[in-house]
């Protein structure tokens, strides 16, 4: 006799767990079944996906780690802190990450006991269809339940000609573990990953290279953010190189060489010891068994959903990095819940136009809403109010006057419609900017909201008044 659930998630990724705690939660029997190859200390695979495991969180530890010593290295002296040249003693570094990594993945497991939600270790593959709804089979069993919710993420995407080692040429999974500093490392692709990856071994000492196929930097950003970030990425000793086009890409035992044509049409051969290939993710639908039950993907291989993550078969959900929309952990889970509170007869929501977008460089860069060329491209009416931490009395406390905050506001009616900001602390002042459009807020309405003081979030209140020619520091 099959074990039989009425919800049965396919993958323990940040979709995938949250949909199964949140479903549990409003009172259904759940299960979810994960095979990553990260094994815990009891040997099953790892909850958290991508995000925990070789993601959000490893690669968030190892920016602060290598934040500190940039600072330690760098800003220290100019306050008055004495404590020579710093040392970065790799493997400590890595194993403060791991165990930062072993915490978090063990306590979901934590939280899938304390709500009931039954973990199954194996791969999950579509079997058919049965009185109840779905056959899934799990490793070796067969699992019946109700509904079904694909949360089976992404990996990297590799280039033809670019065997990734994880050890010389590297995706996500080994920029995340190299085990000493490379002295040259070449990263393709000046996405995210790129930026993210590259400042962390060149604060650690790298001589790093970005090669970007693309004509423009960071072309989501705001154009005036993008601008900013490449002056300061580029100050700070990345060296990003757009327009280019790969050659050949041979790797040796120590090390690998880049052939490449630069946007001026000239041939050069790179040598680096490590190469990172960042040049954006592809959905895990290999092995689900999808065709022969006829869910429909789309030419990228994303599972076709509509706008609340329902599938072409009845009873199945795909969420996550798996169907369309940013690939963000915070989108995945939004999603996640918005399918359990749907199946369990709620109004559940994920609004995709309002994901918030943030790469933790320093400075830090995020965004909600509209671009300034987004809002030219729709001829939209718009004021900026723009914002320089120079101005703020907390950003020069803390030594971050790099950046700014731009907000845009519709010029009829007020309501803002887009929030840019590239400075420290922009990963958490970007929440303020998210609640404030979700409420379809004016400028005005921040404006006259009281923010305390001295704080970085003075400068989204300047900006806000800025859009009304007001601000009062600037
Ligand atoms: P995943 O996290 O990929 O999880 C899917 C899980 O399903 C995996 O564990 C996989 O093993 C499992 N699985 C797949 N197929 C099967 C199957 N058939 N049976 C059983 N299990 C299966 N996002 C952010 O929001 N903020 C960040 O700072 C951030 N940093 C990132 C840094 C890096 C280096 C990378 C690579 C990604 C980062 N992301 C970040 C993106 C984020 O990790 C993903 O958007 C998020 O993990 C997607 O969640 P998911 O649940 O859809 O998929
Ligand atoms: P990305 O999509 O951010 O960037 C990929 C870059 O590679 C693009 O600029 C693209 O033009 C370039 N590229 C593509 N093909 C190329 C080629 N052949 N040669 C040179 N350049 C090429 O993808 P990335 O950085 O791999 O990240 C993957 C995903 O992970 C992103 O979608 C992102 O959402 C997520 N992520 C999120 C983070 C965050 O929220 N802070 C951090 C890291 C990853």
């Amino acid at each position: 006799m099959s074990k039989s659930f009425d919800v049965l998630v396919i993958g323990g990724g940040p979709g995938g767990y949250v949909a199964a705690i949140r479903a549990a939660q409003l009172g259904f029997s759940v299960a979810c079944c994960e095979s990553n190859p990260y094994a815990d200390p009891k040997g099953e695979p790892r909850l958290g996906g991508t995000c925990l495991n070789v993601g959000c969180i490893p690669s968030k530890a190892l920016l602060h780690t290598s934040h500190l010593f940039e600072e330690a290295g760098h800003a220290f002296a100019e306050q008055g802190i004495e404590v020579g040249k710093p040392q970065i003693n790799v493997a400590r570094m890595l194993a403060r990450k791991a165990d930062i990594v072993t915490r978090l993945t063990t306590g979901i497991k934590g939280l899938f006991k304390k709500n009931k939600v039954t973990f199954l270790p194996g791969h999950g593959a579509f079997a058919g269809q049965s009185a109840a709804g779905w056959k899934i089979r799990v490793g070796a069993e067969e699992i019946e339940a109700k509904e079904v919710i694909v949360a089976t993420g992404s990996k990297a995407r590799h280039l033809p000609g670019i065997p990734v080692d994880n050890r010389i040429i590297c995706d996500n999974v080994g920029a995340l573990a190299f085990d000493a500093v490379p002295g040259k490392l070449v990263i393709i692709g000046a996405g995210v990953i790129g930026l993210e990856m590259g400042s962390v071994w060149r604060r650690l000492g790298a001589e790093v290279s970005i090669l970007e196929a693309g004509g423009s930097f960071l072309s989501a950003a705001d154009i005036d953010v993008a601008r900013e970030a490449q002056r300061i990425f580029t100050k700070q000793g990345l060296r990003i190189q757009l327009g280019v086009q790969l050659g050949a890409v041979k790797a040796g035992k120590k090390g690998v060489a880049i052939a490449c044509t630069d946007k001026d049409g000239k041939t050069n051969q790179i040598e680096a010891d490590r190469l990172i290939v960042s040049v954006g993710r592809v959905p895990n639908t290999d092995g689900l068994n999808a065709d022969a039950v006829g869910l429909k993907t789309d030419a990228r291989g994303m599972i076709e959903v509509d706008g609340h993550c329902r599938t072409n078969l009845p009873g199945v959900w795909a969420i996550g990095d798996v169907v369309r929309g940013p690939m963000l952990a915070h989108k995945a889970m939004e999603e996640g819940v918005m399918v359990a509170e749907i199946l369990a007869g709620q109004a559940g929501h994920c609004n995709l136009e309002l994901i918030p977008s943030v790469l933790y460089t320093q400075p830090e860069i995020a965004w909600i809403g509209m671009t300034e060329q987004q809002l030219k491209a729709e001829g939209l009416a718009y004021k900026t109010g723009k914002i320089p931490f120079l101005a703020n009395g907390r950003a020069l406390g803390m030594g971050a006057t790099e950046g700014f905050v731009k907000m845009l506001a519709d010029a009829n009616t007020d309501r803002i419609l887009g929030v840019h900001i590239i400075g420290a602390g922009a990963s958490d002042l970007i929440g303020e900017a998210v609640a404030a459009l979700e409420f379809s807020a004016a400028a005005e309405d921040l404006a006259r909201i009281c923010h305390a003081h001295p704080t970085l979030s003075e400068a989204l209140h300047e900006a806000a008044m800025a859009c009304d020619k007001r601000a009062l520091h600037s």
